[in-house]
């Protein structure tokens, strides 16, 4: 066991034996799922609570899911209806959710760093659920779960992740995973959304998707995040498509074994043709079923376990 957080803020953090505790954790947990009694006491008399204040379907319903798995109590903090439309701060809500006993506060928040701020100001557990363009820590576990399903392991593969760079928490969290596992990870996509920059911090970076497909063991598409986008990237969805989307024809000439991922949600006929997300090839709700049992394995290491319990009478 190789794990004394107290809190999930990031992949950068970490280093690649947590990141490893944390797979093989999630791997016990899906196990337990796969029993017909799902639910061990692990977080049993401690509190939850998903304090969203984006919108998220996958993220927030799993990590509902899974605390109660974890025979936690969940209460899921609409920001719309909340206080913060009256003004209040971040860290008043979050002291606010402490004095109400919270253990664990998961957090998605459209700015950067706010899960961090979070946990300089309350002495509970915080998980980022997504902070901004900077990071999605849980997606990152959950996509490279899913590779180790699928490929046994990622150290020496290839894999390509396409799409929208610049914009994206969940490409920043699998980079710092996919490199501290020894994947060689390119990036493409349009040069205003991947820049050269990347390279730095040990991606190749092409701008041409033939050269980015050719030899990937793995494809992990990423949507046009156009809510964090300050000015168009492109000129239009449909020259998007033709350069840089999986479209069928470029499917085929990935290797006969290559998986498509893509964390959701996504544009069919934008970065994605729609066969290709139905395709046996394709890992994308293989993705959303694996963020269950990574989403408890976390915030049952956040909370101190130790030893993975016996699922409850
Ligand atoms: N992948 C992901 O974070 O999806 P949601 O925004 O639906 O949570």
């Amino acid at each position: 066991m190789n794990w004394t957080r107290k809190h999930l803020l990031d992949i950068e953090s970490l280093d690649a034996g947590e990141i490893r505790t944390i797979l093989d954790t999630a791997r016990a947990f899906k196990a337990v799922g796969e029993r017909t009694i799902k639910k061990v006491p692990a977080l049993r008399g401690r509190t939850v609570i998903n304090l969203f204040v984006e919108p998220s379907t996958r993220t927030r319903i799993s990590f509902e899911l899974a605390a109660m798995r974890l025979n936690a109590d969940v209460i899921n903090f609409t920001a719309e209806a909340s206080s913060l439309k009256k003004g209040e701060t971040l860290r008043d809500t979050g002291k606010t959710l402490e004095a109400l006993s919270a253990d664990i506060i998961v957090v998605r928040h459209s700015a950067e760093g706010a899960p961090h701020l979070l946990s300089r100001v309350v002495d509970c557990s915080v998980v980022n659920a997504g902070d901004g363009a900077h990071e999605h820590p849980t997606q990152a576990l959950l996509d490279t779960f899913t590779m180790f399903e699928k490929k046994g392991d990622v150290n020496g593969l290839n894999i390509t992740i396409l799409g929208d760079i610049l914009y994206s928490r969940v490409a920043r969290s699998n980079i710092w995973a996919l490199n501290k596992l020894g994947a060689n990870v390119t990036l493409c996509g349009p040069p205003t959304l991947v820049p050269r920059i990347f390279e730095q911090i040990g991606c190749r970076v092409t701008h041409n998707v033939d050269e980015a497909l050719a030899d990937a063991d793995i494809v992990n598409l990423l949507r046009i995040q156009h809510e964090r986008q300050r000015l168009s990237a492109f000129p239009s969805i449909g020259e998007y498509r033709s350069l840089f989307g999986l479209t069928n024809e470029r499917f085929a000439r990935l290797k006969p074994d290559a998986i498509v991922m893509h964390p959701g949600p996504i544009n069919r006929g934008v970065e994605i043709d729609s066969e290709i997300a139905e395709h046996p090839r394709s890992t994308i709700l293989d993705q959303v079923t694996n963020g269950l049992a990574v989403r408890m394995a976390v915030m049952f290491l956040v909370s101190g376990g130790k030893t993975f319990p016996e699922p409850s009478e």
